[in-house]
């Protein structure tokens, strides 16, 4: 719906008559699901939503719903049908499938099927093995039997954009620079006069919550960016760049370095080494907020994927704050109301809001780091030199790869420091030197990924860069571990 620019919100089938009127919906899909109707506990359809007048696209087990609670009949388990399908439409075309080829492939996953329509309803579409691959009424109740929001369903889109274009009467008005005035004009209306406070990291989500705040609220917005040492080659001057020269943000600089190797030096595990950098990284920001006066607010780049999973549900006061693996978790005691202005967003929306933005191109499609920075790329003890080590060797895998067009486009691609040292030749002479480890995935989430089979001339490349360019260095190997077993960063 939302790649339809058509703003929706996922809600719970319990969720109050109130709360439903609050969203002014022009429409209902309902989910697909595991349940059968007949299961005690299974979802209902709450009565409100049948007696709305709106329409309603039902989708698998929400089509089974609609039929169960209408007065239809649903067979358990009569006929299941799991995988691709071929659906043919019959004749009137429902505005649904206007547009769409006479058959088109669709994908099916279901136990139970509608064996009795309710009154005014009437099939819309088949298949082999199912006379019923949908059916509809002319109230603009939709019940479909496929899943038209998975790949396997290619025009599915298709499908999704006709129910909300045609029966529910949607322009497609929600675009990255409609949610950019309404988002601004929201926040001037939380924050007024008051100060806002913003961690930035360097990531695409504190870089576009900034910036959304800055346009509402300019000066009364300053951020906090700390350089913990752990940054990769000129991250920390180019970050800052962007946000005090280029965004002309009022950003605070704090050049951390000392006290968070101090903290760090002899520790080799990685788990302490996370707990360490996120507990300095707390005492650092409050300092920082501290000599700022008073702050009501601060911005927390939560996403709707956050939303959807918390508890603490769609809280639009001051609330505890929720502890991010980012920022470690900040203290309970630091009482801020939140302003999250990308609570309603996916990742893929935050970067056409941040381009919309016109923040750089090389903010928005950063590959991940993780928060605790290089600290987890250092394998073992972490020193000023090992990390300069890393660095060197870093940067030239990024700029490697960014000269070659890779595809898919990698998901991340970076060097890391081993404990080890082994010997070499070089010149005329022998090195007992360090060994890094070039580690370049696929992924789609950070889930799952797999080893890119990255050309072997980029390979060697990389390989002869840093072993001539970085001191220290005298072997280069490649990761071929998938995820799992193996995760993507060593830690
Ligand atoms: P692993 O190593 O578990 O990593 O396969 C999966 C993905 O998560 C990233 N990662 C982090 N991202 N803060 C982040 O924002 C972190 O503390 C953190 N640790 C790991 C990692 O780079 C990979 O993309």
């Amino acid at each position: 719906m939302r790649e339809c620019n058509v703003y929706c919100e996922l809600i719970p089938y319990n969720a109050s008559t109130e709360r439903v009127a609050a969203l002014k919906p022009r429409g209902f899909i309902l989910s697909g699901g595991p349940n059968s109707v007949y299961e005690d506990g299974a979802p209902r359809l709450p009565q409100f939503i049948l007696d709305s007048g709106m329409p309603i696209l039902g989708i698998c087990y929400g089509m089974q719903l609609l039929a169960h609670q209408m007065g239809g009949k649903v067979a358990p388990g009569a006929r299941r049908e799991y995988g691709p399908a071929e659906v043919h439409l019959n004749t009137p075309v429902s505005p649904v499938f206007e547009g769409l080829p006479e058959s088109f492939p669709a994908w099916m996953s279901h136990g139970d099927s509608i064996t009795r329509m309710p009154a005014g309803f009437r099939a819309l579409a088949h298949t082999d093995n199912s006379p019923l691959a949908a059916m509809g009424n002319d109230a603009g109740l939709v019940g479909l039997q496929f899943h038209p929001e998975v790949v396997h369903t290619p025009l599915g889109k298709e499908i999704i954009k006709n129910f909300l274009y045609r029966e529910c009467g949607c322009k497609g008005s929600w675009t990255p620079g409609s949610y950019i005035a309404e988002t601004v004009a929201k926040i001037q209306a939380q924050v007024g006069d008051s100060k806002v406070i913003c961690a930035l990291s360097g990531g695409v989500d504190s870089a576009v919550a900034a910036t959304l705040i800055h346009r509402a609220v300019g000066d009364h917005l300053t951020c906090v960016f700390v350089n913990n040492g752990l940054l990769r080659l000129n991250e920390a001057e180019s970050t800052l760049d962007a946000f005090q020269l280029h965004m002309k943000m009022k950003v605070v600089f704090v050049d951390a370095t000392d006290r968070f190797l101090e903290k760090l030096r002899g520790v080799v595990d990685p788990e302490r080494k996370r707990k360490i950098i996120g507990e300095e990284f707390i005492r650092v920001f409050e300092e920082e907020a501290g000599k700022l006066g008073k702050i009501d607010f601060l911005a927390q780049g939560t996403l709707y994927p956050d939303v959807i999973e918390s508890t603490s549900y769609d809280t639009t006061v001051a609330v505890r704050i929720k502890s991010h693996h980012n920022v470690g978790g900040l203290p309970e005691k630091m009482q801020f109301a939140l302003v999250e202005p990308l609570r309603y967003l996916f990742k893929d929306e935050v970067r056409r809001v941040g381009l919309e933005l016109g923040l750089p191109e090389s903010m928005i499609w950063r590959q991940p780091f993780p928060g605790p920075g290089l600290a987890v790329r250092v394998i073992g003890d972490i020193t000023r030199e090992r990390l300069d080590t890393l660095r060197l060797a870093d940067a030239i895998v990024t700029d490697e790869v960014a000269r070659t067009k890779m595809d898919p486009p990698v998901w991340q691609s970076f060097a890391v420091l081993t404990p080890l040292q082994t010997v070499g030749v070089m010149g005329d002479g022998r090195t007992y030197a360090n060994v890094v480890a070039v580690r370049i995935v696929n992924s789609d989430d950070g889930m799952t990924a797999d080893w890119a089979r990255v050309p072997y001339e980029v390979l060697a490349g990389i390989s002869s860069r840093i072993v001539n360019e970085v001191p220290g260095v005298n072997r280069v190997v490649y990761d071929i571990s998938s995820k799992p077993p193996s995760t993507i960063e060593w830690e």
